[in-house]
């Protein structure tokens, strides 16, 4: 299940997604971390010190070596060079599984140990604002979106992302991607302004999104929540000392978590677990051709000088029970009869 947090910035995206990974790590559900937000914090709320941050390889700089794995034997992508953030997968392109050894992997992501299992965290590297540009070929977010568009998950199995509700997701699409977006919002104005607009992206192309109220203090900060956000409204977290110590650097045992806190992350948990039902994996890969198509035009045509409307194979659909099609190296340099 792929799943998104985002919200206002200082909002609690980092705290909620971190927690909601210890949550799936306690349960023992496999988790992909992706920390793909401006400010770089998911590590360190996974409790990596510095040093380990640090050395925490950056996706964006290995676009080269994941564009090349992910085309695989796909005939209508002819080089890495041609792959943009939004070209989908075809017959032939190498798909993404959660759980399983793969070159992007290895040079991506890094082991750690939570909660008595061992998860994988992956992140973009730091970014700036002007990496937030609609027109950005050197998008950091860019080899997240080819990670989400090759990917094949299934029902217990996870890939949280922590990211930015930047104008980039808009305009590549990246957020149609999730099976489920939680809006981490403050009781205030500028806490909600967020929601409303991703609600307004989200209309036409049918986005699950639901709305964690975070630092929530009293009754009158839920009725302002409710008010304002109505029936998406999924559950308010609210001051939790437990975080608070962590961020002392006197991390407590994470059965320690205040128990409504607790009770909280297993909301989001079955939140996510009901959808998968309604997952639709023809849409998925329609809406991905869609916002490729897009970005083909706007500038990826221009930027590549190739035409990237032909990289989409229209009888290709994304789905759980998809077998790689990548013709092995033998094969392909077997001598053809005349
Ligand atoms: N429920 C909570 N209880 C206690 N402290 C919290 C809670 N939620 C967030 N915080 C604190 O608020 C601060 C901001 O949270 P966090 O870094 O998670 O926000 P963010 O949305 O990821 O911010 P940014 O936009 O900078 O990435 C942190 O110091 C965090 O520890
Ligand atoms: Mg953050």
């Amino acid at each position: 299940m792929k799943i998104a947090f985002v919200g206002k910035g200082g909002s609690g995206k980092t705290t909620l997604s971190s927690l909601f990974i210890r949550h799936l790590a306690f349960r023992d559900t496999p988790v992909v971390a992706v920390d793909a937000d401006i400010n770089q914090h998911l590590g360190a709320a996974l409790g990596l010190d510095d040093q380990e941050t640090a050395a925490l390889p950056a996706l964006g700089a290995h676009l080269p070596l994941i564009k090349e794995h992910l085309r695989g034997t796909n005939p209508r992508i002819a080089s890495a060079e041609t792959m943009i953030k939004t070209t989908p997968p075809g017959e032939g392109s190498r798909l993404l599984r959660l759980q399983e050894d793969n070159p992007i992997y290895d040079a991506c992501a890094r082991e750690v140990a939570l909660e008595g299992a061992r998860i994988r965290l992956l992140a973009t590297g730091p970014f700036t604002e002007s990496d937030l540009g609609v027109a950005c070929y050197h998008s950091k977010t860019g080899a997240v979106e080819l990670l989400l568009n090759h990917l094949v998950d299934g029902r217990e199995e996870s890939m949280v992302v922590d990211m930015t509700a930047g104008s980039d997701s808009f305009a590549s699409g990246m957020f149609t991607r999730f099976d489920m977006t939680f809006l981490v919002a403050e009781p205030t104005r500028k806490g909600v302004s967020v929601y409303r607009q991703y609600k307004e992206y989200a209309r036409d192309y049918d986005v699950p999104l639901k709305v964690v109220g975070n630092k929530v203090q009293g009754e009158d900060d839920l009725d302002f929540l409710r008010q304002e956000v109505g029936e998406d409204l999924l559950v308010a977290v609210g001051h939790s000392d437990w975080v608070r110590a962590m961020e002392k650097g006197r991390p407590r045992p994470f059965a320690e978590l205040e128990e409504s806190n607790s009770r909280a992350l297993h909301a989001l948990f079955q939140a996510v677990d009901a959808v998968y039902e309604t997952r639709d994996w023809e849409r998925y890969t329609r809406q991905m051709v869609h916002f490729h198509l897009r970005n083909a035009e706007s500038w990826g045509n221009a930027k590549t000088g190739a035409d990237l409307a032909a990289q989409v194979d229209p009888s290709f659909v994304l789905g759980e029970q998809r077998r790689e099609t990548v013709v092995p190296q033998s094969a392909q340099s077997t001598p053809q009869p005349a």
